[in-house]
């Protein structure tokens, strides 16, 4: 039977991207029904709201959906650009995609970062790691304060502690932006990392946190990773504060195999990840809950090279590839990364970011003829 699969290019080089990854899911004979969903900029420019609820209403109904890019620009630029009608009413630009996460509760942030041997950009040959990211919660809870309310205040300046420096702040001089971990978000992100390890006959998780400073969130969190950890004897276990970890991933990054990371931690090392195995062109992700999967090339829209046919593909057809694992395809999965894996090997078609000057349709031809 299709699936039916929600398809949101977005701005910028979001369509060329995905037009390649169609080109290559259609060669694979993927039996899909595709609908298309309106998302970014020219929805707010617009509309006012740059994810709309018909794309919301859309995506309650398919299986997975593939989102290209999206530009975002600041408060300030973004009022300005709003259609005239729509000026001075309070809108408010919020990312979509950080929206969709959160209203979908897509909590798995699964970002797979593999060196394909012979790509002239990778930092070193044999690098194959996968991160897992929890994708709600942390810092990026969206709980956050200025100028502080009167009860916060009142709270912190209650604190008994050696350095208050809000004793004599008002509450406009700062700004205070929690960071909210809970055991049932930080059990069900270990246990997605876990389940895969064992899946994959991965060996290793590594969980990243800053426990020793940071000791309430992310020692929940550690803490509650390890008792997961406990249920999956065969797989080694290692913890490790997250800035010694971007350390060793640069110095030793054979030694990693699945990470496991709070929200921000897991942001910030999926793009040294990402550089170490090519870059932006390369790095591919999955926001995956319960009832949704949204799968997207990990850059953005690049608007210096939008409907230029310039930008690499490879990014969008890997985020393909994961959906299709996702959906239970993991035959077509393989054959689609063997195909991407040949091209970077043979070396005969490269796009500009790998040296190169071939088009994002030629890279994305070149990737189906080999499917
Ligand atoms: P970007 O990822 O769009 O581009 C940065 C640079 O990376 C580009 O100028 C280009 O040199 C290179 N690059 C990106 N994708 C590439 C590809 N497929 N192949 C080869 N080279 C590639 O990041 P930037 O310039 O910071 O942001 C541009 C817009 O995208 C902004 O409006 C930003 O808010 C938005 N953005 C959206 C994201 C998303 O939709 N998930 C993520 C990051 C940024
Ligand atoms: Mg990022």
């Amino acid at each position: 039977m299709a699936r039916r699969i929600a398809w949101l290019p977005g701005d910028g080089i979001g369509p060329e991207v995905l037009s390649a990854a169609r080109l290559v899911l259609d060669r694979l004979g993927f039996d899909a029904e595709y609908i298309h969903g309106d998302i970014g900029w020219e929805c707010w420019r617009r509309e006012g709201d740059p994810l709309p609820p018909r794309t919301i209403d859309l995506l309650k109904t398919v299986d997975a959906a593939m989102f290209g890019a999206i530009t975002s620009k600041p408060a300030g630029q973004a009022e300005r650009e709003l259609d005239a009608p729509l000026r001075g009413k309070g809108l408010a630009y919020r990312s979509p995609i950080v929206r969709l996460r959160q209203m979908f509760d897509l909590y798995i942030c699964l970002r797979p970062c593999t060196a394909y041997p012979g790509n002239p950009m990778n930092y070193k040959e044999g690098i194959d790691l996968v991160i897992f990211r929890e994708n709600t919660e942390d810092l990026y809870a969206g709980v956050e304060f200025h100028p502080a309310p009167t009860a916060l205040s009142a709270v912190l300046s209650d604190l008994s502690l050696s350095f208050s420096p809000y004793k004599h702040l008002r509450p406009d001089q700062y700004a205070v932006s929690c960071k909210i971990n809970t055991r049932a978000g930080s059990e069900r992100i270990a246990r997605a990392a876990f389940d895969f390890a064992r899946a994959r006959g991965r060996k290793k998780v590594t969980i990243v946190h800053k426990a020793n400073v940071v000791r309430a969130s992310d020692g929940l969190f550690l803490e509650t990773a390890r008792e997961v950890a406990a249920a999956y004897p065969e797989i080694l276990v290692e913890d490790a504060n997250v800035d010694a970890a971007a350390m060793w991933l640069l110095k030793n990054p054979l030694n990693y195999d699945v990470l496991l990371a709070p929200n921000l931690y897991g942001d910030i090392l999926s793009d040294i990840c990402a550089q170490m195995v090519g870059g932006l062109g390369f790095g591919c992700s999955g926001n995956i809950g319960d009832r949704l999967a949204v799968f997207e090339p990990t850059h953005g829209s690049a608007p210096k090279y939008a409907g230029q046919n310039k930008v690499n593909p490879i990014a969008a057809i890997l985020a393909a590839k994961m959906m299709l694992d996702h959906l239970g395809e993991p035959e077509m999965a393989k054959r689609l990364e063997s195909a991407v894996a040949r091209v970077i090997r043979e070396g005969k078609v490269r796009t500009y970011d790998m040296g190169g000057s071939h088009t994002t349709t030629e890279m994305a031809r070149a990737i189906a003829g080999k499917v």
